[in-house]
């Protein structure tokens, strides 16, 4: 009788969610979908929890989310996962973050390949600890050939860096004869980002009440929607994601024009 009563319970949810998702597939996908996943510590903290806690649970929701995208036919997702001012915080949480790809990569990798996720990565390799870059370098190379979403992490990723680096390499390449002052056009620069070929996102979420950019992908957001909501990331669920979804649908977007 109980379980009758819980499954009659959760059956309208279930498939009211499956009924929205639905109909947003019928309509405008976003291609790409960026998340500036905050409110870990926060989460942690209101249950007396140490900081870790509220990644690992983060974690958790990184996995429901991608499949959540994969099946919605969104084509790329970028996951703020660890930026260049994240090594400020203390080395414990610091050290505990970096294992986070190896922990994730290591239960969920079978299940990414099965559902034919590529995995990607923007931010710079070369402070990444070995260990963390191994999980990712090996994931990527798994998942190459994989065309169904790209979930792109943004691991030890800053903007700023990311323009002043592609800004050099713009000017070594000017100085070799490679390209040509005239010929830089915002394409030839959006090239040399650490993006290429990935499109700028169409939609920007960010969890936990926050309103800011926090150096995330500054040029690449010129003309994305953004979507704020209070709920802390671990609590961030499909229901969230999917309404997301719907208010993008319901906005007009111009691009500066009428
Ligand atoms: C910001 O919340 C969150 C981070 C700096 C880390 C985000 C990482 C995850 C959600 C897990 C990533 C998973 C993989 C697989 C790499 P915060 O700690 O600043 O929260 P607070 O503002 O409440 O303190």
């Amino acid at each position: 009788m109980i379980n009758k009563l819980k499954l009659w319970k959760k059956q309208p949810q279930s498939s009211n969610l499956q009924e929205r998702m639905t109909l947003i597939k019928e309509q405008q996908i976003p291609s790409h979908v960026a998340i500036i996943m905050d409110g870990n510590g926060r989460w942690a903290k209101k249950r007396a929890l140490p900081r870790v806690a509220g990644h690992h649970e983060g974690m958790k929701v990184v996995r429901k989310i991608t499949k959540l995208a994969n099946e919605l036919g969104i084509q790329a997702l970028t996951l703020y996962a660890f930026s260049t001012e994240n090594w400020k915080r203390p080395k414990l949480e610091v050290d505990y973050l970096m294992k986070l790809p190896e922990e994730f990569l290591g239960s969920f990798l079978p299940e990414l390949i099965e559902e034919n996720v590529k995995v990607t990565m923007i931010g710079e390799k070369e402070n990444l600890p070995s260990h963390t870059l191994k999980a990712i370098e090996k994931a990527m190379v798994d998942t190459k050939d994989n065309t169904g979403l790209v979930l792109n992490f943004a691991l030890n990723y800053g903007s700023r860096a990311e323009m002043v680096s592609a800004m050099k390499q713009v000017m070594i390449d000017c100085e070799a004869g490679v390209l040509d002052v005239e010929e830089i056009t915002e394409e030839t620069f959006a090239n040399y980002l650490m993006t290429k070929g990935l499109g700028d996102p169409d939609l920007l979420i960010r969890t936990s009440g926050e309103i800011r950019l926090s150096n995330f992908m500054l040029w690449q957001l010129a003309y994305t929607e953004f979507w704020f909501t209070d709920v802390l990331w671990p609590d961030f669920a499909e229901e969230h994601f999917v309404q997301a979804m719907e208010d993008y649908q319901n906005r007009q977007r111009r691009f500066g024009g009428v």
